[in-house]
């Protein structure tokens, strides 16, 4: 046998950074999807079926029938912070550890959440397609005026890593007062770091300029905004959505923005993505951007590498960088 052919086989499930496939190939016998092909379910299977890890895109379900059917399967690494393609009680049932990648991809993802606020309050895509269509024939005075950012009040629903970073842009950047709904309570010292105030998802959603979503995507967090929730926010107020589809019910989204019950939205997320709810696409007053908060080379880089890491520490070191469910796990034992 070769010393290439014991090396632990890894898949990567979709193109990737040249460096980062390279630096995989020192440590493992690798098989990529260089052409970024789309595999069915069943092709997923095929090629995981002779696989010890995973480089994974947040996008693949790994669940206890494909975890069944692939019995050298030891670790799956997301190149994402989510993680809500693992079930996790599956993964620990079956002795597979699932890693993500936070922390690399927070200061870009705040900084586009900002870009997204600015840009659906401030109106900047509705009126470069004006300006584009050939409608920009006169000044007037009246015309594209959006919502105040600075000085508002940001209301965050998810106040994790990147809701925080927000947060900080908010308060100390834009002189906005900034409230906050999360499952827990942050202490004192790290509401006081963010200048921010905790409130009932209620009162803050009845009360915010701009509403922030940043909640991960999980079976509670399903639809956190629908139409009650819409409802009791202000006719003027805006909604951005950096989080994950499914979050907010799209079609209910849509149909208060057509009906003004809200001012606009910002999404960079969708239910069922790459599909876009039809409706959302004929409204004027939403901006759309496909999945793109992380994304800058560097950031995106830097991801990728962290799950390089999360494979060479688990499959060759012994230990992961950032183990999602380590505790108590019984390793599978090799096949
Ligand atoms: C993540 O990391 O979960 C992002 O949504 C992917 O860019």
């Amino acid at each position: 046998m070769s010393t290439t052919d014991s090396r632990p086989r890894i898949l990567v499930t979709r193109a990737i950074f040249p460096e980062v496939a390279q630096r995989l190939s020192e440590h493992f016998d690798v098989e990529s999807n260089t052409a970024d092909d789309d595999w069915s379910r069943g092709e997923l299977l095929h090629r995981l079926q002779d696989k010890t890890g995973a480089l994974t895109f947040g996008l693949e379900r790994i669940d206890a029938d494909l975890l069944a059917r692939c019995p050298h399967l030891k670790i799956c690494a997301n190149m994402t912070v989510g993680y809500n393609n693992f079930d996790l009680d599956a993964m620990r049932v079956a002795g597979v550890l699932g890693t993500n990648a936070p922390d690399v991809l927070t200061e870009t993802t705040a900084d586009f959440g900002f870009a997204l606020l600015m840009a659906t309050a401030r109106r900047v895509t509705e009126s470069e397609h004006f300006l584009r269509a050939g409608k920009w024939t006169r000044w007037q005075y009246e015309m594209f005026s959006g919502a105040e950012v600075h000085g508002s009040r940001l209301g965050i629903i998810g106040m994790g890593r990147i809701g925080q970073a927000i947060a900080r842009r908010a308060a100390f950047g834009f002189g906005m007062q900034v409230v906050y709904h999360n499952r827990s309570r942050l202490d004192a010292t790290l509401e006081a770091d963010c200048r921010a105030s905790y409130l009932s998802k209620e009162e803050l959603l009845k009360t915010a300029d701009h509403v922030m979503l940043v909640v991960p995507y999980s079976k509670e967090s399903h639809h956190t905004i629908a139409a009650a929730e819409l409802a009791l926010m202000k006719s003027t107020a805006t909604l951005i959505n950096i989080a994950r589809g499914g979050i907010v019910d799209d079609g209910a989204l849509a149909a208060a923005l057509r009906e003004k019950r809200i001012a606009a939205a910002g999404l960079d997320v969708f239910e069922g993505e790459p599909r876009v709810h039809p409706d959302l696409l004929t409204v004027p007053n939403v901006v759309l951007t496909p999945h793109i908060a992380s994304a800058t080379p560097g950031t995106r880089r830097a991801m990728a590498m962290l799950a390089v890491d999360n494979l060479i520490g688990y499959l060759i070191d012994g230990r992961a960088v950032t183990p999602l469910n380590a505790d108590g796990l019984v390793a599978r034992a090799a096949a």
